[in-house]
C-alpha cells in the first residue's frame, strides 16, 4: 500500500536538505530552522537516499547538480521505492546551470527552486507543499476509514443474510405443511393469510440469497479461462423457456462468442442479463432477445471510449424498457425502476453483475427507451 508518512504534530514539518556545497546547505539551514522547520542535511544523492529511507522527511529540498548522483536521479529512485514515493521533492537549481524543467517534473519533482533563493519564495513553495502533503494524508486517511466501514458492513449484511436464513426455512417449510395439511380445516380467510406469509417468504428467500451472493461474488477467487458466453446464455434460457413455454421468443444468440473470465462468475452475471431480459419482456406479444458481439472496428465512437478497444458483448430485448434518466442507480443494490406488482424482483441482480465486470477489469453500460427495449453492453479484460 502506498502510505503517506504521518506528520509529526509537533513539528512544522521535516525537511531533508541535500547540496553538494555546505555554504548552500547552510543557508537554507538558517532559514528554515528559524521558520520552525526540523531540518537534516545531506552531501550528497547517495545520503540522500539512505537518509530518505531510514527515516522518511516530509519533503526533500534537492540540488540538481551534484557529483556521482545528479538530482534527477535522485528523485527517481525515491519515487520508484515505496517507502520514499510519496515524499515531496523540490529540485534546487543554480540560474547559470542547465536546468530541464520537464525532465524534472518527468522524474516525479514536485516544484522547483531557482538559486540564488529569495527567502519569501522558498517560505511559501516549502509551505505549499507541505500543506499539500497534509491534505493528501488527510484524504488517504478518510479513504482507509471507509475502506474499513465498508469491509464492516459488508461482512455484516453476509452475517445476517447467513443467519436469517435458518429461521426462514422453517417459516416456509411449516406454511407449506400448514397449507397442505390443514387445507381442509382451515377457512378461506386463513389459507389466504397463509399463502402471504408463504409467498412473503420466498421472497424474502430470494433477498438474502442474492445479498449473499452479492457478497461472495466481491472475494470469490478467480480462475481465468477461456469460457464459451453463448452456451451460458443458451443455457439460461433453455432453463428459463422449460418454465414458461406457452411463451413466443425470437432468440437470437450468435454462436460462439467467448471470453477470457471465470467461468462460475461470467455464468451468474449472464444469467441475471437473461432473467432480466425475459422478465421485462414477458407483457409482449413476441419476445425479442438477441446476444452478440461488437468488434472494436464495428463500434461508433462513443463505444470506442468506453470499449477501450476491447470487443463489446451486448443482449438486447423488446421489453418494457425505461427512462435512461431515471436509471442513474441501477447498479447500485435495491434500485429498481418497476413496479414490484408488474415485475417480481430483488433490485440486486444487476448490482451483482456490475461487480463481476468489475472484477474482469471491464466496463458495462445500458441503452434503453421506454416500451422499445433494453440494451445491456459490457467489456471483459483479464
Ligand atoms: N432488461 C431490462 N429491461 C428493463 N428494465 C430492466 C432490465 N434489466 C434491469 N432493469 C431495471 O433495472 C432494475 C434492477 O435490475 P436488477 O438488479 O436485475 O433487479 P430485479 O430484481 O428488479 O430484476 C430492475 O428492477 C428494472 O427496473
Ligand atoms: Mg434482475
Amino acid at each position: 500500500m502506498n502510505t503517506i508518512n504521518t506528520f509529526n504534530e509537533n513539528s512544522q514539518g521535516d525537511i531533508l536538505i541535500v547540496d553538494d556545497i555546505p555554504e548552500n546547505l547552510q543557508l537554507l539551514f538558517t532559514m528554515l530552522s528559524e521558520q520552525g522547520y526540523d531540518v537534516r542535511r545531506v552531501l550528497s544523492g547517495k545520503q540522500a537516499l539512505q537518509a530518505a529511507q531510514y527515516d522518511p522527511p516530509d519533503l526533500i529540498l534537492l540540488d540538481i547538480k551534484m557529483p556521482e548522483m545528479d538530482g534527477y536521479e535522485v528523485c527517481q529512485k525515491l519515487k520508484s521505492t515505496p517507502e520514499t514515493q510519496n515524499i515531496p521533492v523540490i529540485f534546487l537549481s543554480a540560474l547559470n546551470d542547465t536546468f530541464d524543467k520537464v525532465k524534472a517534473f518527468e522524474v516525479g519533482g514536485n516544484d522547483y527552486i531557482t538559486k540564488p533563493f529569495q527567502l519569501p519564495e522558498v517560505l511559501i513553495r516549502v509551505k505549499n507543499q507541505l500543506e499539500l502533503l497534509k491534505a493528501k494524508q488527510a484524504l488517504q486517511e478518510k479513504n482507509n476509514e471507509l475502506k474499513a466501514l465498508n469491509q464492516e458492513l459488508e461482512s455484516f449484511s453476509y452475517s445476517v443474510a447467513h443467519d436469517l436464513k435458518n429461521p426462514l426455512t422453517n417459516i416456509l417449510g411449516f406454511t407449506d405443511i400448514l397449507k397442505n395439511k390443514y387445507e381442509k380445516i382451515l377457512d378461506q380467510k386463513a389459507l389466504h393469510f397463509l399463502n402471504i406469509i408463504h409467498n412473503s417468504g420466498l421472497q424474502m428467500k430470494d433477498i438474502i440469497e442474492d445479498l449473499l451472493r452479492l457478497s461472495q461474488v466481491k472475494y470469490l477467487e478467480m480462475n481465468i479461462e477461456d469460457v464459451n458466453l453463448s452456451e451460458l446464455v443458451e443455457n439460461s434460457f433453455k432453463g428459463l423457456q422449460n418454465n414458461q413455454n406457452e411463451r413466443l421468443i425470437a432468440l437470437n444468440i450468435n454462436s460462439n462468442i467467448r471470453a477470457k473470465g471465470d467461468h462460475n462468475l461470467l455464468k451468474i452475471a449472464l444469467e441475471n442479463f437473461c432473467h432480466n431480459a425475459w422478465k421485462y419482456t414477458k407483457y409482449k406479444d413476441i419476445t425479442q432477445i438477441e446476444f452478440g458481439l461488437i468488434p472494436p472496428e464495428q463500434q461508433p465512437q462513443i463505444f470506442l471510449e468506453k470499449s477501450e478497444n476491447l470487443p463489446i458483448y451486448f443482449i438486447k430485448d423488446n421489453g418494457v424498457g425505461f427512462e435512461m434518466e431515471e436509471a442513474k442507480n441501477l447498479f447500485i443494490p435495491f434500485n429498481r425502476l418497476h413496479d414490484k406488482n408488474q415485475f417480481e424482483g430483488t433490485g440486486i441482480g444487476l448490482s451483482i453483475v456490475f461487480r463481476i465486470i468489475e472484477r474482469h477489469h471491464g466496463k458495462i453500460w445500458y441503452d434503453s427507451k421506454v416500451n422499445q427495449g433494453t440494451t445491456f453492453y459490457f467489456t471483459i479484460n483479464c
